[in-house]
């Protein structure tokens, strides 16, 4: 047990990208049902990154007034996570570290582990807080989440990112223990090194997903966690939003309870509304849910919250969040209506032309299109180096 000492997020700000396609367009491209869409996987749009954005510039858009708002003198540690990182040995966090001004005696490093690595995150800034309770951990989790040209998975891309300030006595998230966990060896979706798109097995992951969430509740409830039924909602890593849907009606089954359509939506309606227009953001999603559940009209002062992070490949964890008193004068609900609702809205073939774009790798100076309108951009690739500056 962590003892009286109250750790776990102070803060939370979403960012996006600047462009999104809609579930119509993308409809009327393949033919699909656009019931499919938004019923079936339960998606409308999906964020889609200018040339001139990427893991780094939604990063620090998302980080940028968390550390304004708390300053950089106590945060000692920035942890990234990602796994559409842009380089194999530098972490990304040192482009925000250095977009934002922050102070040269700071930790950065980068996490991985598919979707899961924010939630990974999330607990190793907590053990940071608790060795030292004096210091604050900024984490972020930020993805482009990118499969071929017309294979199923394309419906549920999307892009953005998560700044948390992870601390002592948190306004927003009060973390509990125990935590519940699941590792399995499985091939459900992954990145090889030389693709800059997933390979995805569908259904095969969506048994995966259900498996670890299974797994990692058991390994909860051996631990001493709480019963399902004393959470007034769930937020489950949302790949596609109906995604939370189908594990908790797991979840409640496998655990003998009645899992009708309302039981569900009760306990998970809540945290979809900015994932229905983002799409998969991997290691931000289950965060954005988070967001867009503490946002929501539903007063939760003092109510337990439970999260099941899942990541392919793949690992799962389960564990509770108790809503702090007071929480919403600290929320950025009109930023995070903002960012989504601002976004333009691309017709197909030039949303195509943005999945294709890629700078060239032949060591030349490239300099990027100016094209998004958010606080931060990268200006360019030159010698082999990313260059970002602030817009
Ligand atoms: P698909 O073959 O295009 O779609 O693949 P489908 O035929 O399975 O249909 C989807 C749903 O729409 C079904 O509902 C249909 O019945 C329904 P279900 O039976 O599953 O409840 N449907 C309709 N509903 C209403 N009106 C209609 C209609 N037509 C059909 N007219 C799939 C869908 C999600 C598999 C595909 O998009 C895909 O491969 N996505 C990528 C993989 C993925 O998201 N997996 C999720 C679990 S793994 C995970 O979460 C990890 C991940 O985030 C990566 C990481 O960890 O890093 C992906």
């Amino acid at each position: 047990m962590q003892g009286d000492l109250a750790v776990g997020i102070h803060d939370l700000s979403v960012s996006t990208t600047q462009f999104a396609l809609t579930h119509e367009t993308l409809a009327a491209h393949n033919g699909a049902d656009i019931g499919k869409y938004h019923v079936g996987i339960g998606q409308r749009s999906m964020s889609v990154p200018a040339a001139d954005e990427d893991i780094v510039t939604m990063a620090a858009a998302a980080a940028a007034p968390v550390v304004g708002r708390a300053g950089a003198d106590r945060i000692r540690t920035i942890v990234f996570a990602t796994e559409s990182s842009i380089d194999q040995a530098k972490a990304a966090g040192i482009y925000v570290h250095s977009l934002l001004g922050m102070p040269s005696a700071t930790r950065v490093v980068e996490l991985k582990q598919a979707c899961y690595a924010g939630t990974a995150a999330l607990h190793f800034a907590a053990a940071l807080v608790r060795q030292d309770p004096s210091q604050q951990v900024l984490v972020i989790a930020s993805d482009v989440s990118r499969y071929e040209p017309d294979d199923p998975g394309e419906a549920t891309q999307g892009a953005a990112a998560v700044a948390m300030l992870v601390g002592a006595d948190p306004a927003l998230v009060r973390l509990e223990e125990p935590t519940g966990l699941f590792t399995a060896d499985i091939m459900d979706f992954w990145r090889p090194n030389y693709r800059t798109t997933a390979l995805v097995d569908g259904q095969e992951s969506i048994a995966a997903y259900l498996q670890a969430a299974e797994g990692a509740w058991k390994d909860y409830t051996e631990r001493g966690g709480r019963s399902l039924g004393e959470f007034r909602a769930f937020c489950y890593h949302q790949p596609f939003t109906r995604m939370a849907h189908k594990a908790h009606r797991h979840l409640l089954q496998s655990q003998g309870h009645a899992a009708d359509e309302d039981t569900v939506d009760r306990a998970v309606g809540g945290t979809t509304a900015y994932n229905a227009d983002i799409g998969n953001s991997y290691t931000a999603s289950m965060y954005i849910g988070l967001a867009a559940l503490l946002d929501s009209a539903e007063d939760l002062a003092g109510r337990p919250v439970g999260f099941l992070s899942y990541g392919s490949g793949s690992v799962a964890e389960f564990f509770a969040g108790t809503i702090v008193p007071g929480y919403r004068s600290e929320l950025r609900s009109g930023l995070h209506r903002d960012v989504i609702s601002r976004r333009r809205i691309v017709d197909f073939t030039r949303y195509r032309e943005l999945h294709a774009f890629s700078f060239p790798a032949d060591g030349g100076d490239h300099p990027a299109p100016r094209e998004t309108t958010g606080p931060y951009r990268l200006a360019g690739v030159f010698g082999h180096k990313r260059i970002y500056e602030p817009r």
